[in-house]
C-alpha cells in the first residue's frame, strides 16, 4: 500500500556497462505494471539514452528540454502502456552528459514533483562512476546494483558501493546478478561480493536475485519490445517477475 511518503525510488546501476542495466528497468517496469503498479523509468543515461530504443519510442520530449525551459515536465513523459510512463533523455550530445549542481538541484525538484501519481520510479543510470551517476543513485533511496558473474563486473558493482556507501552514506543496496546459468550461480557471485562488503565496508547488501542468459532478451530488444511481455514464460521473464515480487516486498 502506498502512503504519504510517495513513490519508492530505485536506482539502477552497475559500474562496468552492458550489464543489463537498461534490460533490466525497462522489464521490471512491466513486471510492476503487471502487478497493477504504476511506474515511472526515468532514462538517466543522459549520453547514450537508450530507454526508448529498447520500447520503440520516437522521442520528441527530452529531460534535456525540461531542464532547458520551456517544456512542461510531465508533458514529456511518454505514456507507453497502462502503468507505465517514460521519462527519456537524449543520445548523442556529451556536453549534456554531466550536471551541474544547479541542474540537480532543477532535476530534483523535477522529478519529484512528476513521480506523484506514481508507485515506483525506476532510474537507469549510464556506466562508469561520473558525477551524474553518482548524483541519481543519491537521489533514489534504493540502490539496485547489476553485476554479471565475471570479475570485472563484479569489481566494478564493488567499487560503485564503496563510493556510494564511504563519500554518500548510502547502505540500502540490492544486488541482481545477470547472465548466470542457475540461480545457484546467482547466489554464489552474490555471496562472494557480499564477502568483500562486509569485510571492507561492513555492509551487507541484500541478495534480490539472479537472471539468466536467455536468448528472449536480445529478440525481444531486436522487435523493440519488453521482454517480459514478449516472452514471459522464458526463463529470463520468469526472473524479472520474481524480481518484481521481491521488490513490492520491499516497500
Ligand atoms: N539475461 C540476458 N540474457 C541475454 N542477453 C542479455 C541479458 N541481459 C542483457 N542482455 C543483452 O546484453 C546487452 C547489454 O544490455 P543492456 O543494454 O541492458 O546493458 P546496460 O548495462 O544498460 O549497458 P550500458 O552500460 O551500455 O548502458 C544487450 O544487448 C541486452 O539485450
Ligand atoms: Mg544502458
Amino acid at each position: 500500500m502506498m502512503d504519504s511518503r510517495g513513490p519508492v525510488k530505485l536506482c539502477i546501476t552497475s559500474g562496468k556497462g552492458g550489464v543489463g542495466k537498461t534490460s533490466l528497468t525497462v522489464n521490471l517496469a512491466y513486471a510492476l505494471a503487471a502487478n497493477q503498479k504504476r511506474v515511472l523509468i526515468v532514462d538517466g543515461d543522459l549520453g547514450l539514452a537508450n530507454v526508448d530504443v529498447l520500447l520503440g519510442l520516437s522521442v520528441d520530449r527530452t529531460i534535456r528540454d525540461v531542464l532547458d525551459g520551456g517544456v512542461d515536465p510531465a508533458q514529456a513523459v511518454a505514456q507507453v502502456s497502462a502503468g507505465v510512463g517514460v521519462l527519456p533523455a537524449s543520445s548523442g550530445v556529451p556536453e549534456l552528459v554531466n550536471l551541474g549542481p544547479e541542474e540537480q538541484d532543477q532535476l530534483g525538484d523535477l522529478l519529484t514533483a512528476i513521480m506523484v501519481p506514481y508507485d515506483y520510479v525506476l532510474l537507469d543510470t549510464a556506466a562508469g562512476i561520473g558525477p551524474s551517476v553518482l548524483w541519481f543513485n543519491t537521489f533514489t533511496e534504493h540502490n539496485l546494483v547489476i553485476t554479471g558473474p565475471d570479475p570485472a563486473s563484479l569489481t566494478d558493482a564493488y567499487a560503485l558501493i564503496k563510493v556510494l556507501h564511504r563519500d554518500y552514506a548510502r547502505d540500502r543496496f540490492h544486488v541482481v546478478v545477470n547472465f548466470v546459468m542457475s540461480e545457484q550461480e546467482a547466489v554464489q557471485i552474490y555471496e562472494s561480493l557480499a564477502a568483500v562488503t562486509q569485510r571492507f565496508l561492513d555492509l551487507k547488501p541484500v541478495y534480490l536475485g539472479g537472471i539468466p542468459r536467455d536468448t528472449s532478451v536480445m529478440k525481444a530488444a531486436r522487435s523493440q519490445r519488453p521482454f517480459v511481455q514478449q516472452s514471459p514464460a522464458q526463463p529470463a521473464a520468469r526472473a524479472v517477475f520474481k524480481l518484481a515480487e521481491r521488490i513490492i516486498e520491499l516497500a
